[in-house]
């Protein structure tokens, strides 16, 4: 089927490197990242930390996109994905499909199984409508709001262990490693009503498995693929399988416990489980054990480590510009005081909303969205994108595009937001950190009141610069990370 769709994709007039038989364009995307995991884009000592950071990121894409433009076909073995980094074609291909409309690459929901299963995230048709009506009233604010008490109190504990390091003498910490392991116990608390060791324990495999399906060199689209790896195959389905387990039977002692009690946790199982038992509007909404399963897995995966890298690119930025840590600070001064936090006062908080909107500009944490055609699209008159497509938006290369912003592109500069939700952004497709259309991210409320809070408990408490040990090199493992972690150095307010 992906070569019909190919060939037809040819007649249209899309180029691109040219592939070879089984690989299609992986060895060349090799060659490029091991070159490109070599070089640092800098570092705190040598002051030249650059926020340019596409063809350190995709190296290969930015190689293409020179001699293919910003639309063009590329391979992942026998797969061709058609790949846009365009904002008007995104624009003219979206408008035509619905999200109920669009699918996800078979290649990926095949290769990524034992992480989110069936989950919201690879759902499709009918079957996404049902789990999205379910999910998504789950993430409404005034559900969230009940979770936030459980934020501060996870965030306090991690910036005591803060004050003890430094008055122990060592004020340098790994951010990204405390600010991860913090999001993940918040997901596990927020979504689950988990202790902290059993969220550890799912924690501890589901990183196992993330760094066992991306880290290794596996070689996803390439015909039998994975006779060629069976070592990191058979891994990544034992480490799947566990976590099933763990989820299984926390729900089975949710649902025990619900039966016993008629005020069941407000987390985000507790709000599923509720919401999957309203047989309601004929949309069938009832979720089975196994459904329950994937979307557990899913919220896992996408809720802790999305938001906690926008926490840690924060702090890299405001480690670089202190002029914003005041102006922050400030702000939370004048809208939070002495108050205790809580939901409703964080909308007040206007410049860290701008802060969060340019750190997810220069850094997305989901460097790119996938999709799928279920059926043929209609981009123009004479341009049919065709049934079964493989679709892959290239976020960072439009983040940091010079035509769509300016020359200031790769400058950190959180007022682009002021007055414009998209930045000044000239196309209002350029600017897509969530996502677009019906498939938009359904967590980032959640998202938007963990950075809040976890912000203003960091910069009420310290003030924080660059260790001369970072080096600046972010790259890609599903999300967009720093390679080295982020080391700060901490001094007490
Ligand atoms: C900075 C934080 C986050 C970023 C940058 C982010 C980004 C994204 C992106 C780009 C998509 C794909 C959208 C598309 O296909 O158009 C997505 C979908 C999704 N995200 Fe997030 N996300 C974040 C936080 C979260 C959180 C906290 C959760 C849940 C706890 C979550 C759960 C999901 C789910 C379930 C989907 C699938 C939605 C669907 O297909 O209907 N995300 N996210």
């Amino acid at each position: 089927m992906e070569f019909v769709a190919y060939w037809k994709l040819k007649k249209n007039g899309f180029g691109g490197p040219p592939p070879r038989f089984p690989l299609g364009n992986i060895s060349d995307m090799k060659k490029n990242m091991n070159r490109s995991n070599i070089d640092s884009l800098g570092g705190s000592s040598s002051n030249i930390i650059t926020h340019d950071i596409h063809s350190r990121a995709f190296p290969y894409f930015a190689r293409w996109q020179k001699s293919h433009g910003k639309v063009f076909i590329y391979w992942l073995g026998t797969e061709p994905f058609l790949y846009i980094a365009e904002p008007e074609f995104l624009k003219k291909m979206s408008s035509q499909v619905m999200g109920k409309g669009w699918g996800k690459p078979a290649v990926f929901k095949f290769d990524r199984d034992p992480m989110f299963g069936n989950g919201l995230v690879m759902t499709e048709g009918d079957e996404w409508v049902r789990h999205r009506h379910v999910i998504a009233p789950a993430f409404n604010p005034i559900n969230l709001k009940v979770m936030a008490s459980l934020m501060v109190e996870s965030t306090t504990k991690m910036l005591d262990n803060w004050t003890r390091s430094i008055n122990s003498g060592n004020s340098e910490i790994d951010v990204e490693k405390e600010i991860t392991a913090t999001a993940g116990e918040i997901i596990a608390r927020t979504s689950f009503g988990i202790s902290y060791q059993y969220g550890k324990m799912v924690l501890e495999k589901l990183r196992a498995l993330q760094m066992t399906l991306f880290k290794s060199n596996r070689f996803v689209g390439v015909p039998f693929n994975k006779l060629l790896c069976p070592k990191q195959n058979l891994e990544a389905k034992r480490l799947g399988k566990e976590i099933d387990q763990l989820f299984f039977s926390i729900i089975a002692d949710r649902k025990k416990s619900i039966k016993g009690d008629d005020k069941p946790p407000q987390d985000l199982l507790g709000l599923l489980l509720k919401e999957s038992q309203v047989e309601g509007g004929g949309l069938g909404k009832r979720l089975t054990n196994r459904e329950l399963v994937d979307e557990c897995k899913t919220f896992f995966f996408g809720g802790h480590e999305t938001t906690a890298l926008a926490i840690t690119w924060t702090l890299l930025l405001l480690a670089m510009h202190m002029d914003w840590q005041t102006q922050l600070r400030e702000e939370i001064r004048e809208v939070i005081g002495e108050k205790d936090i809580d939901a409703t006062l964080l909308s007040g908080l206007k410049k860290m909303g701008w802060v969060l909107n340019e750190v997810l500009r220069l850094y997305p944490s989901a460097p790119n969205v996938q999709r799928q055609a279920r059926g043929d699209i209609q981009v123009e008159n004479d341009l049919t994108i065709p049934d079964r497509t493989n679709v892959w938006i290239d976020v960072v290369a439009m983040h940091h595009d010079p035509n769509l912003w300016g020359e200031d592109v790769n400058e950190f500069k959180p007022q682009r937001f002021k007055d414009d939700a998209n930045g000044g952004c000239k196309h209002k497709m350029g600017y897509v950190p969530f996502g677009f259309g019906g498939r938009m991210c359904v967590g980032r409320n959640l998202t938007f009141m963990e950075y809040k809070i976890v912000l203003t408990l960091i910069l009420s408490r310290f003030s924080f610069t660059l260790s001369p040990n970072y080096s600046h090199s972010p790259s890609i493992l599903l999300s967009l990370r720093p390679t080295h972690g982020l080391p700060l150095i901490f001094h007490q307010l």
